[in-house]
């Protein structure tokens, strides 16, 4: 016996084709019609709700408002969207009151104070180390390693403008003016390479002719160069005038460490006689928070060996 027999007989549109296909006409489940009305009312309270539709150049924003703080410390409310949203997430989230209760903390500690509590001191180096990457890595190296020539080795223990935490929030605060001129006077009759002679033989630097040395020395010393003004007698330089230490192994704009033969120190050396220098850091007061540059003080005395 056969099933089909006891179905009651599905309704059909009536049309036929080909001779006797047909078209069945059956209801929607109920269940299906049910959440097709209900996706629609979800719809509607969205868009009143919500950002929604495009109108010309803006869009409607929807009547739910979110309140949240800007960076300076504003409080704006505006319609609801995902970036306020987030803004507001970043602000009261259990990270982000921690981390403004250690940002107190800091402002209220003088550096002696951090430098002596090891949980004080991990935060500075742990958020130091974002703030530096976010405003200081361009210029002097993801690890502050510097560019020589251009941006000042951050990492070694030699410092232009001095390393004393005083020193370098100087430094980080009103930006500094590194400025040496240029002697092209100098480049009649070798005694640049007389001059180049004698400052590479304040740092040990073998090959130089010794009378050579002798007459750069006259210039240095004398008033012919007056390079003993900024460079000092000693040649060990003035961190009032952000002069380089010229005895030191170290040097800031001469490649004289990336230079294979002597001769091709000699020139690095000349290079900047003849040249001079002019260079900037900038100035962070009034662009960073003043515990953002508290922070950055201790996080680049410490990359510095601490000295
Ligand atoms: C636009 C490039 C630039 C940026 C960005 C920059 N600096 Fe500098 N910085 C320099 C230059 C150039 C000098 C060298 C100035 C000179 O010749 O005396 C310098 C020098 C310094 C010195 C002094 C080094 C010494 O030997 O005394 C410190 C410390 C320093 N920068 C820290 C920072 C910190 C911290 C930041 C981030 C807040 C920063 N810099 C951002 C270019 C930059
Ligand atoms: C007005 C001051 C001033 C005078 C004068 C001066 N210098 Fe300098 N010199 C500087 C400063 C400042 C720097 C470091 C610049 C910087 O890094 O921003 C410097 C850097 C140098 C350097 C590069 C050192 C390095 O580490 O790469 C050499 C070499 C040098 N001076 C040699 C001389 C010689 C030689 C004379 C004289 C002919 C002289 N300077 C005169 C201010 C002076």
């Amino acid at each position: 016996m056969s099933t089909d027999s006891n179905k009651p007989a599905v309704q059909t549109t009536g049309h036929a084709w080909d001779g006797d296909l047909q078209e069945y006409n059956n209801p929607l489940p109920r269940w299906w019609v049910w959440t097709f009305y209900a996706t629609v009312v979800f719809a509607v309270v969205y868009w009143i709700l919500y950002p929604s539709w495009p109108v010309g150049k803006s869009f409607l924003g929807g009547v739910k408002e979110i309140t949240f703080q800007t960076r300076d410390g504003k409080e704006v409310t505006t319609h609801w969207n995902m970036r306020a949203r987030y803004l507001k997430d970043i602000q009261s989230g259990e990270e982000a009151v921690k981390q403004r209760e250690w940002l107190e903390k800091i402002a209220n500690s003088s550096f002696e104070e951090i430098l002596s509590d090891p949980d004080k001191l991990a935060f500075v180096r742990s958020a130091g180390k974002v703030m530096f990457a976010d405003n200081c890595a361009a210029c002097h190296g993801s690890g502050g390693q510097g560019k020589i020539g251009l941006f000042p080795n951050l990492v070694d223990d030699a410092w232009l403008w001095g390393g004393t935490l005083e020193d370098i929030h100087t430094t980080i605060s009103k930006g500094r003016h590194g400025f040496m001129p240029a002697f092209p006077q100098f480049a009649e009759n070798d005694k640049v390479d007389a001059i180049a002679d004698y400052v590479l033989s304040l740092s040990g630097e073998q090959g130089g002719d010794s009378a050579s040395i002798k007459k750069g020395e006259a210039i240095f010393q004398g008033e012919e160069g007056g390079c003993y003004y900024c460079h000092t007698r000693q040649a060990t330089g003035m961190k009032s005038v952000g002069s380089a230490n010229l005895t030191d192994k170290i040097w800031e704009i001469a490649n004289v460490p990336g230079a294979a033969t002597y001769e091709e120190k000699r020139a690095e050396v000349r290079k900047v006689i003849l040249g001079g220098i002019s260079r900037t850091m900038p100035t962070w007061k009034g662009r960073l928070p003043d515990e953002t540059i508290k922070i950055l003080t201790v996080y680049v005395h410490e990359l510095g060996g601490g000295k």
